[in-house]
């Protein structure tokens, strides 16, 4: 069928047609708008889950949300390389000339200015070069102590009072949080606690992979008082079915059932695998309905696919041992497994495992979802590795 009318959308942050079972999540999140618009309390967000369960999306979602609910909104990307401050530096800079130019505004957002322009100062300081042009005398004293821990809640803070000087509320809506190193995920977290104390018009809501809510309860004990931690997950059998066939019905093309079933068999109800096989399905199908067949051929342009793609361009940033790490504990299938019984299939000691292990954990391949587990951050990860690395080496 017509590739240009072709319904799906596979690709990191690529908006779905329809976006299925993530009703109760966006719920909570107007709720959340909502409350901290009128100075109540309410808990951060943070969207938790695995590569392609559909954060950036939804996220993207929220974003559109909070505007139409007058929101002023940042959406800001965490990377793995680069540092908080200078991260979101920029974004605050325009949302405070933003605000400057509303009419009849207090002093709150030149002040806000000012301590953003010390904050800087600061940060050069410890980080060397960090251009942005701000043509305002430094508040002294305020967010420059050099200590993210200190100066980012005071530098909040200022934010928080500019916005509502302005009548203005904030959202800050930050990607991939995980990149964040401890110290750094610790003083937002700080800053979120003092703006919620003064009940500021100011709201975080974050994404990032299923590490953070135990990264966040390492950094600061009262994180889960603070924060509530949504699990974005797979979608159920009904729902994955509902991602495919409402997409093609409202361009008169149906599904068969059994193309259905065969397609959550395969995917497991992630919904970026979701949208490939619905995607080639759809441009391999001479006409509706799709078939049980046409799933099946487009299986075989899929799977490739995704070894090309999706799986090889995080398999390509893994050292050898990473990768005979991996391929070991691809050997148990998916979930979660110890890392002794990984230990034990090297044929290697569990402390010898731990800088491997870690630096997974660092590159965000792997995550544990309690105390000596460990788990693969990608869906069907371990079939892939299997493909990869057909024979399994017994050493590190
Ligand atoms: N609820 C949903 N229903 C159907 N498809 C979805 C849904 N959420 C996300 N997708 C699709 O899944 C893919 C991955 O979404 P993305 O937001 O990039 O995931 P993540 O940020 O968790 O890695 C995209 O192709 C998107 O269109
Ligand atoms: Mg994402």
């Amino acid at each position: 069928m017509d590739p240009i009318q072709n319904p799906f959308s596979p690709g990191a942050g690529s908006p779905p047609h329809e976006l299925v079972g993530r009703d109760p999540i966006l719920e909570q999140a107007r709720i959340l708008l909502g409350r901290i618009k009128k100075k109540k309390p309410e808990k951060s967000m943070l969207l938790t889950g695995l590569r392609g369960v559909g954060k950036t999306v939804l996220l993207n979602e929220i974003e559109y949300m909070a505007r139409e609910d007058g929101y002023r909104t940042m959406f800001i990307e965490a990377h793995e390389n680069k540092a908080l401050g200078p991260l979101i530096v920029p974004y605050l800079r325009n949302l405070l000339f933003d605000l400057d130019r509303i009419a009849g505004v207090g002093d709150k957002v030149k002040r806000g200015l000012a301590v953003l322009r010390s904050f800087i100062g600061a940060l050069q300081l410890t980080m060397g070069d960090v251009t942005i042009g701000l043509d305002i005398e430094p508040e002294k004293g305020s967010a420059d102590s050099g200590d993210l821990e200190i100066d980012l809640p005071n530098l909040f803070i200022a934010i928080g009072e500019a916005a509502e000087d302005s009548k203005c509320a904030v959202a800050i809506l930050i990607d991939e949080i995980q990149y964040f190193s401890q110290k750094e995920l610790g003083a937002l977290i700080m800053a979120m606690h003092k703006i919620q104390q003064r009940q500021l018009p100011l709201v975080l809501l974050g994404a990032g992979l299923p590490i953070l809510p135990g990264m966040a309860g390492e950094s600061k004990s009262y994180a889960e008082r603070l924060f509530s931690f949504p699990d974005i997950g797979a979608l159920s059998e009904e729902d994955a079915m509902l991602a495919l066939r409402k997409p093609a019905q409202a361009a008169d093309v149906i599904f068969e059932t059994p193309a259905l079933k065969e397609v959550f068999r395969l995917t497991k109800g992630y919904p970026y695998f979701l949208q490939e096989w619905g995607y080639q399905a759809w441009n391999l199908a001479a006409t509706s309905p799709i078939t049980l067949n046409t799933v099946q051929d487009a299986t075989r342009l899929v799977i490739p696919r995704l070894d090309k793609n999706f799986f090889r361009v995080r398999f390509d940033r893994l050292i050898p041992s990473e990768k005979r790490f991996l391929r070991a504990m691809a050997e148990f299938g998916p979930g979660s497994h110890r890392t002794g019984d990984i230990a034990s299939i090297l044929d290697v000691k569990i402390t010898s495992l731990g800088p491997v292990r870690g630096r997974l954990i660092k590159k965000g391949m792997i995550y544990s979802p309690a105390y000596g587990d460990m788990q693969f951050t990608v869906p069907l990860f371990d079939e892939f590795m299997i493909r990869a690395m057909p024979k399994l080496e017994k050493s590190l």
